[in-house]
């Protein structure tokens, strides 16, 4: 580090101390713009975390002095998805945001006003009332769930176990024997899902961050079966050559779904090598189809194409985490974390390129532009794009009893806006976008249960709510 910044860092740590402690009938401070700028969306406005870490508790992967903070968010950390900042915010600017941090560790207080606590148990649309009720709590970053049938579900836990719900009780003890995982980063034990013969044969699918003894991982899907609570017969379905597993630890996708074909689909984001997108010889940035036993379909789009990864559906993805099958046109839909406003609803189709990163319509989240390009032949459009980006997560179409309106619609969750959205849908066009729900946490996946009720997976706090009628508001 070059002296000068040294010097510039202790400067700025000796304003802190020379700063009032409470800050609240102020003026934020530049440093606190910044920060909500450019940290918030991935840090929390609480500085508490979301897809980046807790600023405020003592765990630091670079280290928790001033200088290795400026030093992290000057340089960033390429492997988990901390962006750089230096270049693109200079060094006095970082410095401000620095001594903005530093000043919330030390006074506990953010400047900006209190946020009410949401616990609210009702909503309501133009269609109905919504009962909102906390189903499932006590759970540790929940990330997939799935119903095995009308009494039981299973649901994963990001940094390993695998849990029974048995009638709406979480069992204590995990499922013994699953697969072990990288939990660090965004990677871990994510999403589950059932065999669409699962009555008959019993199997479940998991999709996770497998390790490779080098210390590289890449998204791994199995499957298995419960002999009470016992993972037995396990098989991989899809396994990533090991030449293609990598050192970092964020952008892995891994939303799995079952086509009305019978093959199961599942994504792989690009692992924060923007460029692998556009690779059919490498397994990231892409949708994948199978076999139920991890076959490869002989219509697969890229079987006859040389050192391609046959199982590849569709290439140009960031990092897909929502994946339904439209019950209407029977297409598959995808939801994608795009860049900084640039999140996107896609209709997948075989073999087709989503275009990232040779288009999109967001930008770096430092604020860089990844390129001016939005439009190109022979690269697909989205169907809808946010932004602000909501952190879109995963996307399910409501095919339950419970909601009679919303039949065919689809519920979009999403992380950092705290949202559930519902998606009116007319053939291939998004008509109406309302937010059901918002501020009750961080909402990984709603799925539709076996009774129509709508079931979110939820981060901090960590649970499962269940969305019911209150009755109908159209008399
Ligand atoms: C695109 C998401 C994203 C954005 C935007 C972002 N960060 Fe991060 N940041 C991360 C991730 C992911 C990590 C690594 C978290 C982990 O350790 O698992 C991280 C780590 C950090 C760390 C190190 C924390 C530790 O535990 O050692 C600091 C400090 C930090 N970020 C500050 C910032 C600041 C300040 C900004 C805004 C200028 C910012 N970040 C913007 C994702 C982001």
């Amino acid at each position: 580090m070059k002296l000068t910044r040294i010097l510039s860092v202790a400067l700025a740590a000796l304003s802190i101390l020379a700063s009032p402690g409470c800050a609240q009938d102020k003026e934020p401070s530049s440093g606190a713009r910044l920060y909500l700028q450019y940290c918030a969306g991935c840090h929390g406005s609480n500085l508490k975390g979301g897809s980046g870490s807790n600023l405020l508790d003592n765990e630091w992967r670079v280290g928790g002095s001033t200088a290795q903070i400026y030093e992290t968010i000057f340089t960033g950390i390429p492997s988990v998805g901390m962006p750089n900042f230096g270049a693109q915010l200079g060094e006095e600017k970082v410095r401000e945001i620095v001594s903005y941090i530093e000043q919330v560790r030390a006074t506990g207080d953010t400047g900006a006003p209190a946020k009410p606590v949401r616990s609210y148990s009702k909503l309501e649309n133009l269609d109905y009332n919504v009962n909102v009720d906390v189903w499932v709590d006590g759970l540790n970053d929940p990330w997939g769930l799935a119903f095995l049938d009308e009494r039981r579900a299973i649901v994963t836990e990001k940094n390993g176990p695998v849990r029974l719900i048995l009638d709406g009780k979480l069992v204590p003890e995990a499922i013994e024997g699953t697969p072990k995982v990288v939990a660090d980063g965004q990677g871990g034990m994510l999403d589950v899902t059932i065999d669409p013969n699962f009555a008959d044969n019993g199997w479940i699918y998991l999709g996770y961050s497998h390790q490779l003894s080098n210390g590289k991982a890449m998204t791994r899907i199995v499957r298995g079966q419960l002999d009470g609570m016992k993972w037995i017969n396990e098989q991989v379905v899809f396994e990533a050559p090991p030449a293609t597993y990598m050192d970092t630890r964020h952008h892995y996708g891994t939303r799995i779904v079952f086509g009305p074909d019978g093959m199961l689909y599942f994504s792989i984001g690009e692992r924060g090598r923007q460029q692998n997108a556009q690779v059919v010889n490498l397994p990231n940035g892409k949708i994948h189809r199978v076999t139920p036993d991890g076959k490869i379909p002989e219509d697969n789009p890229f079987v006859a194409t040389p050192g391609a990864i046959p199982s590849i559906w569709s290439f140009g993805h960031r990092n897909p985490q929502g994946l339904a099958f439209n019950p209407v046109t029977g297409d598959l839909w995808e939801s994608e974390h795009g860049p900084r406003g640039g999140d996107e609803l896609n209709i997948v189709g075989k073999g087709k390129n989503y275009g990232w990163p040779e288009i999109t319509y967001g930008i770096n989240y430092n604020g860089s532009i990844v390129t001016r390009e939005r439009v190109r032949e022979g690269l697909e459009q989205p169907i809808l794009y946010w932004r602000p980006s909501i952190a879109v997560s995963g996307i399910e179409f409501y095919t339950g009893d419970e909601f009679p309106y919303w039949k065919n619609h689809l519920l979009v969750s999403s992380l950092a806006f705290q949202e559930l959205h519902l998606l009116h849908i007319e053939n291939d066009r998004v008509i109406h976008e309302e937010v059901l729900m918002k501020g009750r946490g961080r909402i990984r996946e709603s799925i539709v249960g076996p009774d129509g009720a709508i079931y979110c997976v939820m981060n901090d706090p960590h649970e499962i709510l269940r969305l019911s009628s209150g009755g109908e508001r159209r008399y």
